[in-house]
């Protein structure tokens, strides 16, 4: 008789004797590197990537402090193996056979700031790891969290493009959080069941380029002229609320792990062939004049199987995208100029 127990234990009755065997992992599966583990967004996205069946290696990099949050998690009993890797020196074994490379690294908004006001911080942390990505594991889907989001992704496609491995359909912006406040704040106001409730938005991470579509929520709900336009704008400013509250001690940490881990999961997904929808911004023809836009994408093994675009849009939000426009060619000609200098 055996009886399988948190799916890893047997408990085998052989002859009068009972044993336990304890089946720990074999670490198969798809290794997940994560570049700044040790900070608000790192902590919490390397507890929810640990727990993820999907995933075999977790390899946790920072310039400080991986030990302890290794440590910390690899006792739990969950399939991955953890390891620590601290400083450039050790950068590349981190990254070493990674199919998937998540950044969060960099600093984050205190109140006041715009995500552009990051860019002299970050540009440099995100063109020194995607340098590192590009040599090392140059395939591996990357993910990018590390604010400003419009920007740090054409620096990672740069980067990638100066090394000769380039494939846009693998660079991601992760938007996903945008997606998340939007659908718990359309369940909330309109009362709708909010584990199927689903709502795009397009166009960047910061601002007025954060779109939500709401003509093209589902199930459908209707909104008035004058539900519009606030809840745009609170979608728009959400990140900002939550500067705000934390007051000095940084932006969105638990909501953008939770989003990250979401992200991670379809693109684990979609590399095993399981076809994913997920919105992103990427390098994409979706809207004349921009480089880069956020559209639902479809996921597959390749990474961007399909632009799916933004569908049709009400007068209302091709306004937004109009808006949008100015200051995403802006920050991504920044970004490029940035490491073509
Ligand atoms: N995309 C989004 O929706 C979204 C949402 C929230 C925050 N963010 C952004 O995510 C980033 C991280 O936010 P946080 O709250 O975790 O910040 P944090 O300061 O708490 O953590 C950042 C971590 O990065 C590490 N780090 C710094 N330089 C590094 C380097 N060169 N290599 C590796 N690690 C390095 C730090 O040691 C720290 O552990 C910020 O840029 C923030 O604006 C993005």
């Amino acid at each position: 008789m055996s009886l399988s127990m948190n799916g890893r234990t047997l408990m085998s009755m052989l002859g009068n004797g009972v044993r336990f065997v304890s089946f720990r992992s074999k670490h198969s599966g798809p290794k997940v590197a994560l570049l700044g583990a040790n900070g608000g967004i790192g902590q919490p996205l390397g507890l929810l990537l640990k727990i993820n069946p999907n995933i075999g290696r977790l390899a946790l990099y920072d310039i400080v402090g991986t030990p302890g949050v290794a440590a910390d998690l690899s006792h739990i009993d969950s399939p991955a193996e953890v390891k620590a890797f601290t400083g450039p020196q050790e950068l590349q074994k981190a990254l070493e056979g990674a199919d998937v490379v998540v950044i969060p690294a960099g600093v984050p908004r205190k109140p006041g700031m715009t995500r552009d006001d990051l860019f002299n911080t970050n540009a440099g942390i995100v063109r020194d790891l995607c340098e590192a990505v590009a040599k090392t594991c140059p395939k591996a889907f990357v993910a990018i969290i590390t604010n400003p989001v419009n920007s740090t992704v054409p620096i990672a496609s740069e980067v990638f493009k100066k090394h000769n491995v380039y494939d846009p359909k693998r660079i991601f912006g992760v938007t996903t959080l945008d997606v998340v406040r939007a659908q718990a704040f359309v369940s909330t106001m309109k009362g709708t069941d909010v584990s199927k409730t689903t709502v795009p938005v397009i166009g960047g991470h910061a601002g007025v380029t954060i779109i939500p579509l709401l003509s093209q929520v589902k199930p459908s709900v209707k909104f008035s002229d004058s539900e519009v336009k606030p809840l745009t704008e609170r979608i728009q400013d959400a990140g900002t609320e939550v500067v705000q509250a934390k007051a000095g001690a940084g932006s969105a940490t638990l909501s953008m792990a939770f989003a990250g881990e979401r992200f991670v999961n379809a693109l684990l997904k979609g590399l095993k062939g399981e076809k994913q929808v997920q919105c992103a911004y990427v390098k994409s023809d979706a809207v004349q004049g921009v480089e880069y836009f956020s559209t639902p994408i479809e996921l597959g093994p390749n990474g961007v199987e399909k632009i799916l675009g933004t569908g049709t849009l009400n007068a209302f939000e091709k306004q937004l995208v109009q808006s949008a426009i100015p200051e995403l060619k802006s920050s991504i000609e920044k970004g490029v100029k940035f490491v073509k200098k």
